[in-house]
């Protein structure tokens, strides 16, 4: 076989505070070298990188977390080099002539090393470097020209740096277009030009996700970024959508991830251009309601979370036109559910196999047609999360579902008494060791709720 290499093994020194490593070979299916640091992970050794003894096949460079803060002149300088990791080291710095021998360089990894700059120059040696992950440095900012001349990347991680986006310049991607895969998470994104990802032509994950970002950002939803496929905005400050123009491009979103933000209400115009999307997650925010036909135009929506919320009424109206499967509910203020809600939702296109609805200030009576529902479907669903101290539902002494929004406020306000007074529903006893049975009357509940509550 062309490929065949010989074995050939070095040992060889990486250098030196007080201890001494080593650094070996190990073969892979007996024709890829890569040299790795041998004991992986040592906490303590710090080393400098000399120069490694590869020679003129070794294609894989693996020094994960060997504690190296240096890499002296010249130790990667090999044309046969195509991957090398040197994640989780303690690399201060890399010299602008690093990497310029290594033509063939198709991934490096120095993500969780304490580089704060990259040389202008460091790339320009390796056109063929497809994965570069930068993620968990200290980088502050990115000078025009560094990724010039990776004309083939197509994955790049600048995650959990120090950038700020109102710094970059629109010109940092110019060549950059075959990027499919872009992580800004944990940037700093506010007021990053429009014009950033202007040249990118065939761009599918966008992760935007802790970026402080108030709004979802312009720059990402440009009309050359039509395929997206998805874009993570998670854990963001984005209180509104509002904007109707904002998702216009984005036709080609199946994933949209707006989980951990502060969205209080959802205009449905904004999203309507999502027609593809297939995964909607709305959890942990502040939504009350949902207008009826916010998921209307999303023909392709199978899984929709919208856990963690402050929604009490949903219709089932609202998600005929989805070929639902997993839908979330859990942790919200529902009381009741319109009446055979999942068997609705196992209609001729739809076909509803996950359903969560626990954690919600359930009426018993409600909670318990939904069960018998969800078993009699084969739905999986859950009662409850472990761990969680929560009552499961509230009832009145009238086992009968009150589907009427006027009561609402009674059985979560029951609810939620019992809850702050840290008891779980079955410990409610009266001084007698008697379980509570509460009336429906509002003024007995309240009396009850707060005596449950003190
Ligand atoms: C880079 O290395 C880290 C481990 O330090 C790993 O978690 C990550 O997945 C690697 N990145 C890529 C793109 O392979
Ligand atoms: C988006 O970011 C969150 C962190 O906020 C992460 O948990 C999630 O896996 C990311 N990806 C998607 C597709 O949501
Ligand atoms: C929604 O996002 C949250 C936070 O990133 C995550 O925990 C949850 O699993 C996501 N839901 C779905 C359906 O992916
Ligand atoms: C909601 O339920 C779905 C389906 O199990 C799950 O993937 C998702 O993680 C849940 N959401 C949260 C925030 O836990
Ligand atoms: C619905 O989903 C279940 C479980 O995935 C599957 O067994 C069943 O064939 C599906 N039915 C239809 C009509 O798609």
């Amino acid at each position: 076989m062309a490929r065949k290499k010989s074995l050939w093994c070095y040992f060889f020194l990486v250098v030196l505070k007080e201890t001494s490593a080593s650094v070996e070979c190990s073969f892979i299916d007996a024709q890829e070298i890569i040299l790795m640091c041998i004991p992986v992970g040592v906490p303590d050794v710090i080393l400098k990188l000399e120069s490694l003894p590869l020679n003129g096949y070794t294609e894989m460079v693996l020094l994960r977390a060997c504690g190296i803060t240096e890499l002296e002149h010249d130790s990667l300088k090999k044309t046969s080099l195509k991957y090398i990791d040197l994640s989780e080291n303690r690399l201060k710095e890399l010299d602008s002539d690093s990497l310029h021998n290594s033509p063939s360089l198709a991934y490096l990894n120095i993500s969780n090393n304490l580089l704060s700059r990259l040389p202008v120059d460091l790339f320009v040696g390796n056109p063929h470097l497809l994965v570069l992950d930068l993620k968990n440095n200290f980088l502050g900012n990115l000078d025009v020209g560094v990724f010039d001349s990776l004309v083939q990347l197509h994955t790049l991680d600048l995650s959990w740096n120090l950038l700020l986006g109102k710094d970059l310049s629109s010109l940092l991607f110019v060549n950059n277009k075959y990027i499919t895969y872009l992580s800004f998470a944990g940037n700093d994104m506010n007021g990053t030009p429009d014009s950033l990802l202007q040249s990118l032509e065939v761009l599918e994950v966008l992760d935007l996700n802790s970026c402080g970002i108030t709004e979802v950002a312009k720059f990402a939803t440009q009309s050359n970024l039509k395929t997206i496929k998805e874009l993570n905005l998670s854990s963001n400050k984005i209180s509104k959508l509002v904007n109707e123009e904002i998702f216009k491009n984005l036709h080609n979103l199946e994933i949209l991830n707006l989980a951990h933000n502060e969205l209080e209400h959802i205009d449905e115009n904004v999203v309507a251009p999502l027609r593809n999307l297939k995964v909607f997650n709305l959890s942990h925010n502040e939504l009350t309601y949902l207008s009826d036909n916010l998921f209307r135009r999303m023909l392709s929506l199978e899984n929709i979370d919208l856990s963690h919320n402050l929604i009490s009424k949903v219709e089932v109206e609202m998600f005929l036109n989805n070929p639902l499967k997993i839908l979330n509910l859990s942790f919200n203020m529902f009381t009741f559910l319109p009446n055979t809600f999942s068997m609705s939702l196992r209609k001729p296109n739809a076909n509803i196999t996950e359903f969560y609805f626990h954690q919600n200030p359930w009426q018993c009576a409600c909670l318990k047609e939904i069960l018998y529902e969800v078993d009699h479907l084969k739905v999986t669903h859950k009662t409850d999360v472990p761990g969680y101290m929560r009552p499961i539902c509230v009832t009145s002494l009238e086992m009968r579902c009150i589907r009427d929004d006027s009561v609402n406020d009674v059985f979560r306000n029951m609810y939620y008494n019992i809850l702050d007074g840290n008891r779980i529903w079955n410990t409610i006893r009266d001084s007698s060791n008697r379980c509570l049975k509460p009336r429906l009357h509002t003024a007995h509940f309240r009396a009850v709720s707060k005596e449950v509550g003190r």
